[in-house]
């Protein structure tokens, strides 16, 4: 009973901490309430569909959140430019994975969410970074991140575009499916991308305020 009590109290903060980080992202104006929450439906969908485990769900969950947590280091100048970055800028910009990751892993019970953020941008066939990793290398969670997130990112408005059509988004996905993304994930999210959306839409709108 003890022990049932402190894994409440761990999962509870747990949530309460990412929910922080969450807020954090906003007032950065890093990340929408609503992207990140439609992240966290897919990624917990996706994982589902995978047959991947209850408690590592959660780290998915938690990592679709918070994986671009570390873009608060890098220089507003950079986050905010219009138009192309140099190579110095560019640089600087693809360290936010290991400062994301140099933060989450200080807390023990996210260590697998602090290494899906350490690898949210390593492209299957290795050409990604910051390890370029390839293949099963990277941990499924973030194979799993990278392809939601490309699709939320591709569909999503932007002030400066309109979000591309459900169907050009996943297109892309198929085009890249084998070198920047893993082809096993590709397939399951468009497995069940049409049958999901309406219900990740609705998830998202009905827990507008709330991410867990
Ligand atoms: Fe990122």
């Amino acid at each position: 009973m003890h022990v049932k009590v402190l894994e409440e109290e761990l999962s509870s903060t747990l949530n309460s901490l990412v929910c922080g980080f969450h807020q954090l992202l906003d007032l950065k104006d890093l990340n929408t309430g609503v992207h990140s929450t439609r992240l966290a439906e897919w990624g917990m969908r996706v994982g589902q569909e995978l047959g991947i485990p209850e408690e590592s769900l959660h780290d998915i969950e938690m990592a679709a959140v918070v994986h671009d947590i570390g873009k608060i280091g890098v220089p507003d100048a950079i986050l905010n430019k219009n138009g192309p970055l140099t190579e110095d800028e560019r640089a600087l910009m693809n360290k936010h994975p290991e400062y994301g990751w140099g933060v989450l892993r200080l807390f023990p019970a996210l260590s697998q969410t602090s290494l899906i953020t350490l690898h949210h941008h390593e492209s299957f066939d290795g050409n990604g970074y910051p390890g370029k990793l390839r293949g099963s290398e990277i941990p499924l969670g973030a194979r799993i991140v990278t392809v939601i997130d490309s699709f939320d990112a591709m569909v999503s408005n932007r002030p400066y575009r309109k979000g591309l059509p459900t169907e050009e988004a996943k297109r892309r996905l198929v085009q890249s499916s084998g070198t920047q993304f893993d082809p096993a994930v590709v397939k399951c999210f468009l497995g069940i991308v049409d049958s999901e959306l309406p219900a990740v839409f609705a998830a998202v709108s009905a827990n507008s305020n709330l991410i867990f």
